[in-house]
C-alpha cells in the first residue's frame, strides 16, 4: 500500500482551517458566523482595484517574469514604499505568491534543516507549518497578556540564541496580538541580529493596522542592518484583496539574486504569480489613498470590538478581562 510521507503525517494542521468544517457545518445550519480566526477584513476591496479586474483585456494567460512584473514592481517601490519612507531599490523586491511564500521563501534561504529561529508567543500559526515544513525549530519568547503583549527585554531574546539560531521572525503588528515594536524595540533587535550575525525577517502585512499613536517603524530603516533584514509584505491586509496572492520580499540590500536563484529559483519559478491578475491589477496596486480607505474602514469598526459584544457572541470566550490589555 502507499504510505504518504512521515513530514505528511506529523505536519500540524493549520489552526485557522482547522475551524473551517465547524464553520461551514453551522452556517450550513442558518448559524450566522463571524470569521475572527483568519485576517480577512470584510470591508469592500478598493473599487479602483475591482474595475481593473473588470476592465481585463488579457487574452493570453502567461507566466510571469519569476521576480514578478517590471511594471509593479517599479510601481510598488516608486508610489508606495518611497512614500511611506522606506528606501528600497526595484532590483531588491520580488513578488511572490503573497506573504506566505513570501515567510515561507524567507525561511528556506536563511535557514538549514535542524536551524532555530526566534519568534514572539503568541505567533501567527501559520509560522509553525512553514517551520515544520522546512525541518526548523521556532523557539518562543513568551509575551504577557497582562502587560499588552508587550516586546519583552532583549536579554529574553539571547537567552534563546545557540550555533544552530539562523533568525528571528517577528510579526509588526503582531497578528494575533497586535503589538506594535516600538522604534526603540526594533534599534534593540538590529543590535540582537547584527551581534550574533542573524537575519531578521520583518513580517510586515499589517502595516498600516497600528492601535496605537506610535509609527510604525519598519526593519527596512534600521541603520546598518541591510544584510541582516528581509522584508515579507502583501497585499492581502492593505488592500483587503487577501485573494490575490500578491506581494512578496524585498531582499536583502542589492541581493536580489541571493534570494532568486539556487534552490529558490525552482520555487520561485514554479510559484511565478497569476500574471493575469498582476497586470489587471499593476497600476492600482501602488494607490496609497485607497490604503487610508481601506484602513480607516477598519479603524472604524474598532471600537465595537469591546468586552461586552464579544461576550454577547455565540461561541465567544473571553478568558480574560480585556481592559488589562
Ligand atoms: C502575520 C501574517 N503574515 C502573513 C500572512 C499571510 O498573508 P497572505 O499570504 O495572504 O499575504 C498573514 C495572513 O493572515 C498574517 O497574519
Amino acid at each position: 500500500m502507499t504510505k504518504i510521507s512521515r513530514k505528511s503525517e506529523l505536519m500540524p494542521a493549520s489552526a485557522i482551517r482547522k475551524l473551517v468544517p465547524f464553520a461551514d457545518a453551522a452556517k450550513s445550519s442558518g448559524v450566522k458566523v463571524y470569521h475572527l480566526n483568519v485576517g480577512q477584513p470584510d470591508i469592500k476591496s478598493p473599487e479602483c482595484a475591482l474595475e481593473a479586474v473588470r476592465q481585463n483585456t488579457l487574452d493570453h494567460v502567461s507566466y510571469s517574469n519569476s521576480a514578478g512584473l517590471m511594471e509593479l514592481r517599479k510601481g510598488l517601490v516608486e508610489k508606495y514604499y518611497k512614500k511611506i519612507g522606506i528606501d528600497i531599490e526595484v532590483p531588491e523586491l520580488i513578488v511572490t505568491v503573497a506573504g506566505s511564500e513570501g515567510v515561507n521563501l524567507s525561511l528556506q534561504i536563511t535557514c538549514d534543516e535542524g536551524d532555530e529561529v526566534i519568534v514572539l508567543e503568541p505567533f501567527y500559526t501559520n509560522y509553525n507549518t512553514f517551520a515544520f515544513m522546512n525541518g526548523i525549530t521556532l523557539k518562543a519568547v513568551p509575551t504577557d497578556i497582562r502587560n499588552g503583549f508587550k516586546v519583552p527585554e532583549m536579554s529574553e531574546f539571547e537567552k534563546l540564541i545557540t550555533p544552530r539560531t539562523k533568525a528571528i521572525l517577528i510579526s509588526n503588528p503582531g497578528n494575533p496580538t497586535g503589538t506594535l515594536y516600538t522604534k526603540e524595540n526594533m534599534l534593540a533587535l538590529g543590535e540582537v541580529a547584527k551581534k550574533h550575525d542573524l537575519f531578521l525577517i520583518s513580517d510586515e502585512v499589517y502595516r498600516e493596522f497600528c492601535y496605537t499613536d506610535e509609527p510604525h517603524f519598519s526593519a527596512m530603516n534600521i541603520p546598518g542592518l541591510e544584510q541582516n533584514v528581509i522584508l515579507v509584505d502583501s497585499v492581502s491586509k492593505r488592500y483587503n484583496l487577501c485573494g490575490c496572492r500578491l506581494l512578496g520580499s524585498p531582499s536583502l540590500h542589492g541581493r536580489c539574486d541571493f534570494i532568486r536563484n539556487g534552490p529558490v529559483d525552482l520555487l520561485a519559478e514554479l510559484y511565478s504569480s497569476n500574471d493575469s491578475i498582476v497586470s489587471s491589477l499593476r497600476h492600482v496596486f501602488p494607490h496609497f489613498s485607497e490604503v487610508k480607505h481601506v484602513f480607516s474602514e477598519v479603524s472604524r469598526y474598532r471600537p465595537l470590538l469591546n468586552e461586552e459584544s464579544l461576550r454577547s457572541m455565540c461561541g465567544c470566550f473571553v478568558q480574560c478581562s480585556l481592559s488589562e490589555s
